[in-house]
């Protein structure tokens, strides 16, 4: 693997220039008398506005200036720091907390620097403007999904220095390009690079989704995502003729039968028996039949194809090979003339490791992790809610494919979803709560020795 600007670990700065660095770091803010303390909120707050401002919307996010951003934080904070460019313009920044015991596996904190495009003039605030109204709502893209996340990670971690916490294990935090584009030149390649081998990782954390009410919400597990494309043939005929077998008749006959399954998988959801993360998610995403004419469609032609394509969820235990039987012989059966596509995701993203066993982190007595995240956010006064399945796609699956236990959690309670919407924005107090449950979490996290008698069961524990 070509890795272009990559300044190795032994590259990394000597202890003598961080301390020179931190030096110069701390005399330069000192010597503004105006500056409020790194650790107050309004410097915690202001630091988060700062990292909303730069525009990392796709498709051109201004990733090395995020880079340069979370380099100066991590010099703040003596971290070690290296910059990875798998692929020429989209660096992965990687920051290492090194443990006092570095053959215990370490733990890595993964966030996005990237964010999804905005229509700005549906925005009340610029959505890169990180505007703090009265109600002490930041606005702006990335708010929730998830620049918080990032900086939150680094904010705990300096109050845990301040506090003089000191890790047993290393703590890793890595900023990756590109989720928002399905992260094939992030977090995938990241996950399976050698550098990533050499962290030797027992644990990761990612993101989450917002909660409106007061639980947390945390994912152990997400639906795989596929696409797919039927088509149908059919005799051509006039407008006027009533006969069997048409495209249109065909492809209608599976729409009728997708959209009958689609309200079976809807009920469970309605009825309260299943979580949204649990069902299969079908919808059409276009509709394609019809003869062009200048002023429209020729109306009086019945055409000789039709075409519909459809977005499906599959949740981890939603028995792939049955769906896939379901869309051959009802969907897009041969004896109605139609064939099918399955996109380009399917083939990338199995809801089944290597043997055939689900990819989902384990959230019992049998993966510690979860434990010691549940006691955690206790302790930091949060709540958490039930487990759930991550009704889309994040980074955690290239983990979970390596065999590792991932948990999705973005502390945000009491707060809108508002991923991907217009107006996205955080409440600064729900900000500064979740730096207390991170705070929580690493210092239970970078502590844990595990028992004498069980071994080390992460990586068995998916
Ligand atoms: C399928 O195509 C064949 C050949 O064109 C045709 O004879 C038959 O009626 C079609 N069947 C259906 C169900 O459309
Ligand atoms: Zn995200």
């Amino acid at each position: 693997m070509e890795l272009k600007g990559c300044r190795g670990f032994a590259g990394w700065y000597s202890v003598l220039t961080l301390c020179l660095l931190s030096f110069i770091y701390m005399s330069s803010t000192s010597a503004s008398e105006e500056d409020p303390p790194s650790s107050s909120s309004a410097a915690i707050i202001s630091r988060f506005q700062h990292y909303l401002q730069i525009n990392t919307v796709q498709p051109n996010p201004k990733y090395h200036e995020a880079a340069d951003f979370l380099l100066a934080q991590a010099k703040s904070l003596s971290l070690e720091s290296q910059t990875i460019e798998f692929v020429e313009g989209k660096p992965v920044v990687l920051l290492k907390w090194p443990g006092s015991d570095p053959s215990l596996p370490s733990i890595l904190l993964n966030s996005h620097t990237d964010v999804v495009q905005v229509e700005q003039h549906k925005w009340t605030h610029h959505p890169f403007a990180a505007h703090l109204d009265s109600q002490g709502n930041i606005y702006a893209r990335g708010s929730q999904d998830m620049k918080c996340v990032g900086l939150q990670y680094l904010e705990a971690i300096r109050r845990l220095k301040a506090s003089g916490f000191r890790p047993l294990r290393s703590v890793y935090l890595s900023f990756v390009p590109d989720e928002e584009i399905g992260g094939h030149d992030g977090a995938e390649k990241f996950a399976k690079s050698d550098i990533f081998d050499d962290l030797n990782v027992g644990v990761v954390l990612d993101e989450g989704l917002a909660s409106p009410n007061e639980h947390y919400r945390a994912f152990y597990g997400e639906r795989s995502p596929w696409s797919l494309v039927i088509k149908a043939t059919g005799a051509p005929g006039h407008g006027s003729k009533l006969y069997d077998n048409s495209a249109m008749e065909n492809l209608l006959k599976s729409i009728e039968s997708i959209w009958r399954f689609r309200a079976s998988q809807f009920d469970l959801v309605k009825a309260g028996l299943k979580a949204e993360g649990e069902v299969i998610s079908v919808n059409m995403a276009f509709l394609k039949a019809g003869t062009p004419s200048p002023t429209g469609f020729v109306m009086n032609l019945q055409p000789s194809e039709a075409e519909a394509g459809f977005d499906i969820r599959v949740p981890p235990n939603g028995d792939p090979e049955a769906l896939e039987r379901r869309i051959a012989e009802e969907w897009a059966p041969a004896s109605r003339n139609m064939t099918f596509r399955l996109g380009q995701f399917k083939a990338k993203v199995s809801v089944l490791d290597k043997s055939g066993r689900p990819i989902i982190t384990a959230t019992d007595s049998t993966n510690p992790w979860w434990n010691l995240l549940e006691e955690a956010v206790r302790k930091a006064n949060g709540k958490l809610g039930k487990p759930e399945i991550f009704p889309a796609s994040t980074d955690a699956r290239y983990f979970r494919e390596r065999g590792l236990p991932a948990i999705g959690f973005s502390p945000m309670a009491n707060t809108p979803i508002l991923l991907h919407d217009h107006n996205e924005f955080l409440n600064k107090d729900e900000y500064l709560k979740g730096i207390e449950a991170y705070e929580s979490i690493i210092e239970a996290y970078a502590s844990y020795v595990e028992k004498a008698s069980g071994g080390d069961g992460s990586r068995d524990e998916l």
